[in-house]
C-alpha cells in the first residue's frame, strides 16, 4: 500500500503557521535520485510525492562516476515527476531541502547543485539535511515513537543511536564494514550478485534458503560496537571452497546472515538495557529485511518493548525523508543561504545539536 497522502501528526512542538507549508526534498548521496513533496498543516504532515530514480551497477558494486552520471540524465524527470505527483508547481514550493551528507561526492554534488539552483532561481529558502538524521526522523515521524532505540542499517552506515540533550548519540556502531555493505560485498565475490536484490529479497535471502545448517562464524562485539570484516573474510572463504554446491554456500549465506544479526540484536538488547528505553526503531535500507524485523519483533516482544521497522517505500533512500527533516529544520529557522550550502562526504549525525530532539 502506497505511503503517499498519508498524514502523520507531527510529535513536536512548533509555532503555529497561518498556512500550508510546502518543503521539497532532493536525495542523491548514492545509488538514488529521488525528489520527495512534503505538506504540513493544522499539526499534521502530510506525504504529496516520493519519485526517484535508481542506479542499479550491472556488475561490480557502486561506482560513484556512473551513478554520478545517472543522476544528472534523470534528475530533471524525477523533479518533473514528483511534482506532477504532488500536482504543484514549483512556485507552490516554500522551501528546497537538499542530503548534504554523508555519501558519495560526485552523487551529492548533483542533488546540491540543483538546489541552489531551485533556490537562488525561485527565490526559496535552502534548508540543508544529514541524510541519515533524515532516515531516523521520518521513522520516528511514521512509529510515532518518539524516544526510541535507533538501529540504523545501511549500506553505509551501521549504528545504535539514542538521544540525548538535542542530539543524536551514538551507544555503538561498526568498527570497519557497515550491515549492507557486509551482504553485498558477500554477496557480489560469492557469485550470487548482483542483482542484490530480487522482488525485495537480498541475494544472501535466497541463497540462505538453500539449506537449514548452521555453522560458526567469527562473531566480534565490542562493548555496543561491532566489527564485521572478520566474518566477512571466513564467510569467502569457505564459500569459495564450496565450488559450486548450492546447499553449502546456502550453509554459509544462512550462518553469515545469522551471525551478523545475532550481533546487532545483542547490541541493541545492551542498550535497551543500558537506557531502560521503551521502544526500537529498525531505519535504513537494511531495515526491509524480513528475517532482520523477525529477530527485532521477537526480542521486542521478549522485553515488553515497542518495535517498529519502517515500510520498504521510505526505509531505502528517498527524497521524502529529505523532504520531511527539511521542514523540521524550516519550522525551526534553520534556513541557510544557496551560496552557503556545502556537501560533506563524512558528515557524522552526532555532529550537530538539533533543537526538535528531547
Ligand atoms: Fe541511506
Amino acid at each position: 500500500m502506497s505511503i503517499l497522502n498519508k498524514e502523520y501528526e507531527l510529535y513536536v512542538s512548533v509555532k503555529p503557521v497561518r498556512r500550508e507549508i510546502r518543503v521539497l526534498g532532493i536525495e542523491s548521496t548514492s545509488h538514488t535520485f529521488g525528489v520527495g513533496i512534503v505538506e504540513y498543516s493544522g499539526g499534521r504532515v502530510k506525504f504529496l510525492a516520493n519519485a526517484y530514480s535508481q542506479y542499479k551497477p550491472t556488475s561490480g558494486g557502486i561506482h560513484p562516476r556512473e551513478s554520478f552520471l545517472h543522476h544528472v540524465n534523470n534528475a530533471p524527470s524525477v523533479l518533473r515527476k514528483a511534482l506532477e505527483l504532488a500536482k504543484l508547481g514549483i512556485k507552490e514550493v516554500d522551501a528546497i531541502a537538499v542530503a548534504v551528507g554523508p555519501g558519495l561526492g560526485p552523487c551529492l554534488r548533483v542533488g546540491a547543485s540543483l538546489a541552489r539552483f531551485l533556490s537562488a532561481y525561485y527565490g526559496k529558502p535552502i534548508v540543508a539535511v544529514n541524510h541519515a538524521v533524515a532516515h531516523i526522523e521520518i521513522g520516528k515521524l511514521v512509529s510515532g515513537f518518539v524516544d526510541p532505540v535507533i538501529v540504523y542499517v545501511s549500506g553505509g552506515n551501521t549504528m545504535i543511536l539514542v538521544q540525548k540533550n538535542k542530539k543524536y548519540r551514538v551507544m555503538g556502531e561498526t568498527l570497519d564494514i557497515p550491515l549492507g555493505n557486509l551482504l553485498d560485498t558477500f554477496a557480489r565475490e560469492a557469485g550470487i550478485a548482483p542483482p542484490y536484490v530480487v522482488e525485495g529479497k537480498h541475494a544472501v535471502d535466497i541463497c540462505a534458503e538453500w539449506s537449514r545448517e548452521y555453522i560458526a562464524l567469527p562473531y566480534t562485539v565490542k562493548g555496543c560496537d561491532l566489527s564485521f570484516s572478520g566474518l566477512l573474510t571466513a564467510a569467502l572463504k569457505i564459500a569459495r571452497e564450496t565450488r559450486g554446491d548450492k546447499e553449502k554456500l546456502g550453509t554459509v549465506c544462512r550462518s553469515l546472515r545469522e551471525t551478523a544479526f545475532n550481533m546487532l540484536v545483542e547490541v541493541t538488547e545492551r542498550t535497551l538495557m543500558l537506557t531502560s528505553k521503551n521502544s526500537i526503531l529498525l531505519v535504513g535500507g537494511v531495515a526491509s529485511n524480513t528475517e532482520l524485523r523477525r529477530k527485532f519483533e521477537y526480542i521486542a516482544e521478549h522485553y515488553g518493548v515497542g518495535f517498529y521497522g519502517t515500510p520498504p517505500e521510505i526505509a531505502g533512500d528517498n527524497g521524502l525523508m529529505i523532504a520531511y527533516t527539511g521542514l523540521l529544520h524550516y519550522l525551526y529557522g534553520l534556513i541557510k543561504e544557496p551560496n552557503s550550502v556545502f556537501i560533506k562526504q563524512r558528515h557524522r549525525l552526532d555532529e550537530e545539536e538539533y533543537p526538535w530532539l528531547p
